[in-house]
């Protein structure tokens, strides 16, 4: 395939879409299922407020290095890297990012599909009433049983790939772009009606008070990372995602009321997308924890927080069939809107290759299935066969977020505040305040390296000490 200017993927058609789409992808489980379960996990507020620094202080900062570099290179993230390595003079070695990036998005893709399967069993459990006046047992013993039935996982890991593969298949803004328009601001309303209901009930305060008051004696080196590798992992970062569907982001747009061009400015862009993923986050566990508490159950009861306290809300609630049913439903699109772009890096790069689009997402997303076999296996048959970190599943999240992640992020950062030549990056940013650009330039060349630095060596003591 030719490889000139032209791209190859075609282009969001509007800035919005970008935004939407970047939203969509980086809107998803991570907000909803993991960082309340992360955040039950190892002990709620302080975690919470280092995972907000990191967002701010790591986060943002690498985000707009990663959509420049992105719309710099105009392709997938390796050849976006090549290509970028070859303009600054440097070792190609650099496409290392790309090459990272797009393992880390395809092990991810392998077990976001097991644990997105599992909102299509929800949909069809909550439609049929299943969860009417239902205890918190009897919430607890239903989401067992679930995990014991290794087939029905299985089932529902193959139904997602499918779909996902099904909307890649179908390119960037045929597929892509249509899907998120509807649904995240429906997922929004949602989610803000659910805050108003948990605010209702007895467990309000405590719930609030678990998310926000500090207490930092229970901080461990392993929250801190696991609170960085969030941090990554609910923006989509590290990994290419942003890079690739920076790509496929134009310069200049018409202005739709004067019909004159405009020039995009990615900080504001990323700005709005950082700020409706933390805001995503905080709504899920404003609603997930004061459930927890009025029910008497365990907010460290890990990975099952979301599909155990949730559906005991909705049986609770008047027309919470109706309202549960929906909030599946939205889970799963946002799910899957966040997929789509787990598996765009690698899929991108093989179209590159030459390879069909359809074949390459078919590629991608079996292999990714057969991986995913193992996080099904560690709910059930596996469930004690466990190693360095823990499960199967646990293992490959670890690797995957809480390593490649984190220091693919360093790398972009690297590359973008200390090899690419500093005009360029200033001219494809194009921001309008010189001392914000600053303050970013010093962000992406010392502050986002070294606290990836520091947090690995601290987990790398800790794990050594203890
Ligand atoms: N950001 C997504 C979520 O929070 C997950 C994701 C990670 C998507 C990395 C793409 C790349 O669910």
């Amino acid at each position: 395939m030719k490889q000139g200017d032209k791209p190859v993927h075609g282009m969001w058609t509007s800035r919005w879409a970008f935004i939407l789409a970047a939203t969509g992808s980086a809107v998803g489980l991570g907000n909803i299922w993991k960082f309340p379960y992360f955040a039950g996990e190892y002990g709620g507020g302080a975690f919470v407020l280092v995972y907000l620094l990191c967002i701010a202080l790591v986060g943002v900062p690498i985000m707009v290095a990663e959509v420049m570099l992105g719309r710099k290179g105009g392709m997938s993230p390796v050849h976006t890297m090549i290509k970028l390595a070859a303009e600054s003079k440097v070792s190609r070695r650099w496409a290392g990012i790309g090459y990272m990036g797009a393992l880390a998005g395809f092990l991810i893709l392998s077990f976001y599909s097991v644990i997105a399967g599992w909102t299509l069993y929800y949909i069809w459990d909550m439609a049929q009433g299943g969860f009417q006046g239902i205890s918190a047992a009897g919430s607890l013993a239903h989401f067992e049983g679930m995990q014991a039935n290794a087939w029905l996982m299985l089932g529902c890991h193959t139904a997602f790939m499918i779909l996902t593969m099904w909307v890649v298949a179908r390119g960037v803004s045929r597929g892509l772009e249509k899907a998120v328009q509807v649904l995240m601001p429906l997922l929004f309303v949602l989610l803000i009606g659910l805050v108003v209901y948990a605010s209702t009930t007895p467990g309000f305060a405590q719930g609030v008070n678990f998310m926000f008051h500090t207490d930092f004696s229970k901080l461990s080196g392993k929250a801190v990372m696991a609170a960085l590798g969030q941090a990554f992992f609910t923006l989509s970062l590290g990994m290419g995602a942003i890079m690739v569907y920076g790509a496929y982001m134009p310069r200049e747009v018409k202005d739709r009321r004067t019909g004159q061009t405009r020039r995009v400015s990615i900080v504001s862009t990323v700005g709005i997308i950082a700020l409706l993923d933390t805001l995503v986050a905080l709504g899920a566990g404003l609603v997930i924890f004061p459930v927890v508490f009025s029910n008497g159950l365990e907010p460290s009861q890990g990975p099952g927080l979301l599909f155990v306290t949730l559906p005991l809300a909705f049986g609770q609630m008047p027309a919470g069939v109706i309202v549960g049913t929906v909030f599946f439903v939205l889970v799963m699109c946002s799910a899957l809107s966040s997929s789509i772009s787990l598996g765009e890096p690698m899929v991108a790069w093989l179209v590159e290759r030459g390879l069909g689009r359809p074949l390459a997402a078919l590629v991608v997303g079996l292999t990714a299935w057969v991986i995913g076999i193992g996080t099904v296996l560690s709910f059930n048959y596996w469930k004690d066969v466990t190693f360095l970190v823990g499960t199967f599943f646990q293992n490959i999240d670890f690797l995957a977020s809480s390593l490649m992640l984190p220091l693919g992020g360093m790398l972009i950062a690297i590359f973008a505040g200390w090899v690419m030549k500093e005009t360029q990056a200033r001219k494809e940013l194009a921001m309008k305040s010189f001392g914000l650009y600053m303050i970013w330039r010093a962000v992406v060349r010392i502050v986002a390296p070294l606290a990836v630095a520091a947090v690995f060596l601290n987990a790398l003591i800790g794990a050594l000490g203890g």
